[in-house]
């Protein structure tokens, strides 16, 4: 499944059309067409500055198009008051910058402000949300701390909490594991995924480790200078070819022992004779291969 088609299985709510996207002369994204498959986790993964978050952005409406349209149950995003959007859409950007002084737990219920009306501030429905995001994300204890004076990976929590608060059907994440530490990365994946199966949330996610991708996504898709170079299942896409057509990284990709699926491995290494500690690898050598024997192997 290659190609800049709209190729996503079933239906879906968002989706884009000839998407460019530009800052200013500088094209980043090019008629790109997409669909964000309803109820499953998305993955994007690509090289640096190919587009992700720029795409993210604009999905989040972020980001105003240049040309074409992203659209919400078949409504172009500009169309829809920004209300309408932040109760169906959630969006944690790459970078988000938090108000001067703001405390943990006024930043996390500030996630709630798309859900309130003029006549009730704070309802019962707000508070359960926030405090069901503090207990998930484990910041509960953080909730009196100013945001400015805490760690990276402490902050990024507070963040995906603040998102899980504003409870959308549709959640972009853009790059959710930053500053985390394994464990907490491998935390955060699994509440998104519980998210998603318990209560059938959309997810979109950038993620930088392949790995992780392969093991959380339903559905893959590898970006490269702005393009969409193939998406489907990790399963059926994942492949040495592609990490080196998307990356430009030699690799070899073997059964992850966990899952059974596909697991990027780089190499082959060079050893200073200039052999390759991959040469006895079968498929290997050679600039990287799937190695499809290994799928049988006793991992
Ligand atoms: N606000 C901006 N103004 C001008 N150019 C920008 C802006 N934001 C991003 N760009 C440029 O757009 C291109 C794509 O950036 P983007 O942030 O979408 O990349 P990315 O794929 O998310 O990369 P990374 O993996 O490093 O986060 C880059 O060349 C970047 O320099
Ligand atoms: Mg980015």
């Amino acid at each position: 499944m290659t190609g800049n088609r709209p190729t996503a299985p079933g239906p879906s709510r968002l989706a884009a059309r000839r998407l460019t996207l530009a800052y200013e002369d500088r094209t980043v994204v090019e008629e790109l067409d997409l669909d964000v498959p309803d109820g499953k986790v998305t993955v994007i993964v690509g090289p640096n500055a190919c587009g992700k978050s720029t795409l993210l952005r604009a999905l989040g409406r972020l980001l105003k198009p240049r040309r074409g349209a992203v659209l919400l149950d078949g409504t172009e995003l500009a169309r829809l008051p920004t209300k309408r959007i932040a109760q169906v859409i959630g969006l944690l950007p790459q970078t988000p910058v938090p108000p001067e002084g703001i405390t943990v737990g006024d930043l996390i219920a500030r996630g709630r402000q798309p859900h309130q009306k003029w006549w009730q501030q704070w309802s019962e429905t707000d508070e359960t949300s926030v405090s069901e995001a503090m207990q998930r994300t484990g910041t509960a204890d953080l909730a009196e701390r100013p945001v400015d004076e805490l760690s990276g990976g402490q902050r990024q929590r507070v963040w995906i909490a603040m998102a899980l608060a504003q409870d959308t059907d549709l959640l972009l994440l853009d790059e959710p594991t930053t500053y985390l530490d394994i464990a907490h990365q491998v935390e955060v994946l699994d509440l998104v995924r519980q998210l998603n199966r318990e209560r059938g949330r959309t997810v979109v996610a950038v993620l930088h480790d392949l790995n992780q991708a392969a093991r959380y996504a339903d559905h893959l898709i590898a970006m490269c200078a702005g393009r969409i170079v193939a998406q489907g299942a990790p399963g059926d896409i994942v492949t040495a070819e592609l990490v080196q057509e998307v990356f430009g990284l030699a690799s070899v990709v073997v059964p992850d022992p966990v899952t059974g699926g596909p697991m990027v491995v780089p190499g082959p290494l060079r050893s200073p004779d200039g052999t390759s500690a991959g040469d006895d690898v079968p498929g290997g050598a050679g600039g990287g291969a799937t190695v499809p024997a290994a799928r049988d192997a006793a991992w």
